[in-house]
């Protein structure tokens, strides 16, 4: 069947579905959670992780005074989590204590780390810079906060023991169907081309 093709970006949901997190940070006695689905590792030595961020969210402004970010990865048992702190701004409520979100304690920066995340980085911020309407904001990842028994020995998921929350666009979430699990060696997979 023929594709569209189209000039706009449109919903921009092309290349969902992505890995939904919760971004935190704190500055000056405040502390704030928003969701964000725009995020990607960006380097292992040092470890560098990204995130796009839109000036306008509250978020935003605590992360440029603290220069800290907290990354939160988080079960598909949270995604009601992930709706409510992306659909709501901390410049008119305190999510934290209006949504009861439970914390752990952070080592090497003071961003509120979500105990329902199995696995959370916290971030020093490296670099902030406009792209488009949003900011991409670069963080050293200083601390890994992770659940290890949800882990396999190879430091990969284990969809047995947790299910990812992934977003879909258009408000929609999902997770992965474990059943679909396949191993492919890239050297075997390599060595066929
Ligand atoms: C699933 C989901 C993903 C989102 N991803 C992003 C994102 O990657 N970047 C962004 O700037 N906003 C994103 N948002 C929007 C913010 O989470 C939302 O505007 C939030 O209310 C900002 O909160 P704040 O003003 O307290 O910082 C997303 C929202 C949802 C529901």
């Amino acid at each position: 069947m023929a594709k569209v093709i189209s000039e706009g970006i449109g919903k921009f949901y092309h290349h969902y579905p992505k890995v939904a997190t919760i971004v935190t940070a704190q500055a000056k006695g405040k502390e704030n959670a928003m969701a964000a689905a725009w995020h990607t590792s960006i380097s292992f030595k040092p470890p560098i992780y990204g995130v796009s961020i839109s000036p306008k969210r509250f978020t935003y402004q605590l992360i440029v005074d603290s220069k800290e970010f907290g990354v939160n990865f988080l079960p598909f048992d949270s995604v009601e989590l992930i709706a409510s702190v992306g659909g709501s701004t901390g410049a008119e409520v305190d999510k934290f204590q209006r949504l009861n979100i439970a914390k752990d304690k952070p080592v090497k920066t003071a961003v509120p780390i979500l105990k329902a995340a199995y696995a959370a980085y916290e971030c020093k911020l490296i670099d902030d810079r406009g792209y488009g309407d949003h900011r991409w904001l670069v963080g050293e990842i200083v601390a890994v906060h992770w659940l290890k028994k949800v882990f396999t020995p190879e430091e990969v998921l284990d969809l047995n023991k947790v299910s990812p929350a992934l977003y879909l666009g258009g408000e929609l979430y999902s997770t992965v169907a474990k059943d679909t699990i396949r191993s492919l060696d890239r050297d075997v997979y390599g060595k066929k081309v």
